[in-house]
């Protein structure tokens, strides 16, 4: 059946704006690294999609090797691009990457301009799309000059193949040299893609104070730890879940009794809010307005619309704040 979006799509979602840039992104963005492959339904992925935009999320998240195989994900998109969103194409922000392993040789890997030139070209055609609206370099690539690898955004946003570009995984001062390098070509660097989440705080620690500074935004990346910081791993790893499904970065063995241990108590707090798990993850990630956006991943359409229901109210009492920073430190009673 044709797919008609919800006309209130815009009226709930809280959009958010990137650094001190023009461009405002949905407080929830989805991302299609899990879950956009051969191993979900192509029904799966649409209903995911569909019912993401009806709530607002505007902005969906690839890279060139999400899958499984590689390059899937970005095929499947396209296959939903075509049947679902070719008439609103303008009304999204879709993003991809290049920078980690993609194609066997010299070429498919790390940050060389010949890498992320033919990369973005590769993708564009698997996505059928004229452009992207955000491109990244991936992760940093300590190898290749950064007027080479910052060189090939600048050309990518002058010819149009990309609006915007970023970086992920850069450290604080890999960021503050690259944004220094782009900006001296004429080029604004819009945002900065890191892992964020209760567990991984890395980004406090000097990261978000130069993104500050520079005024670039921040999209954190897995703010749920892979689903852990759910309730869904509580009482053991469940059939349906990606621990169990596709434990390809998410090893069973990474689901630790010290860690369920803080979730069980995490969760206690969430309860007395009024909140899910996952509800009080996401309000704790966006507490601060340097993140712009968390970017979600989903297996199931219920998943985005408990997560977009936090956004009905994002406030956190400091008291609350205080006591899972006791937890997270493993102080608590
Ligand atoms: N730049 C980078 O290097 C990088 C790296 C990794 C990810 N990313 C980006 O970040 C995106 C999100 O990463 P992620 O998938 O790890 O994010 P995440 O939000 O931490 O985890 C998503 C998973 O959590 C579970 N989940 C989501 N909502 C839930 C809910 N309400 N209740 C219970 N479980 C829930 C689902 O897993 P189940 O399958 O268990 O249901 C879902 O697939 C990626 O798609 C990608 O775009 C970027």
């Amino acid at each position: 059946m044709d797919y008609r979006p919800a006309p209130d799509r815009y009226d709930r979602m809280p959009y958010r704006r990137c650094g001190r840039s023009g461009l405002l992104l949905p407080a929830l963005s989805l991302g299609l690294w899990h879950n956009f492959g051969d191993i979900t339904p192509f029904s799966t992925q649409r209903d995911i999609l569909r019912k993401a935009f009806d709530l607002g999320i505007t902005h969906f998240d690839l890279a060139n090797n999400y899958g499984p195989p590689y390059g899937e994900a970005e095929r499947n998109f396209g296959l939903h691009m075509d049947r679902d969103w070719h008439t609103h194409r303008h009304e999204l922000v879709i993003s991809t990457k290049a920078g980690h392993d993609m194609w066997p040789g010299p070429y498919g890997d790390h940050g060389s301009r010949k890498y992320l030139m033919t990369s973005l070209d590769m993708s564009l055609k698997r996505m059928h799309l004229d452009y992207v609206d955000i491109f990244y370099h991936h992760r940093p690539d300590p190898d290749t000059p950064i007027e080479e690898t910052m060189g090939a955004l600048d050309q990518i946003v002058r010819s149009g193949k990309a609006l915007y570009v970023g970086i992920s995984k850069y450290d604080p001062e890999q960021t503050r040299i690259a944004v220094k390098t782009l900006r001296q070509m004429g080029t604004p660097m819009l945002i900065h893609q890191a892992r964020y989440n209760m567990f991984v705080r890395a980004p406090e620690e000097g990261l978000t104070d130069v993104l500050k500074e520079e005024g670039l935004g921040c999209i954190a990346f897995s703010p749920l730890c892979n689903g852990i910081l759910t309730d869904k791993y509580l009482e053991g790893i469940p059939a349906s879940s990606r621990a169990a499904q596709d434990p390809r970065y998410l090893k069973p063995d990474a689901i630790t009794a010290g860690r369920i241990d803080k979730v069980r108590r995490l969760n206690e707090i969430a309860k007395r809010q009024g909140r899910t798990m996952a509800q009080m993850t996401l309000a704790w990630t966006l507490r601060d307005p340097v993140i712009t956006s968390a970017l979600i991943g989903a297996s199931r359409p219920e998943q985005v619309e408990e997560n977009v229901r936090t956004l009905q109210d994002l406030t956190m009492d400091p008291e609350d704040l205080a006591q899972i920073d006791l937890i997270l430190k493993g102080d608590a009673l």
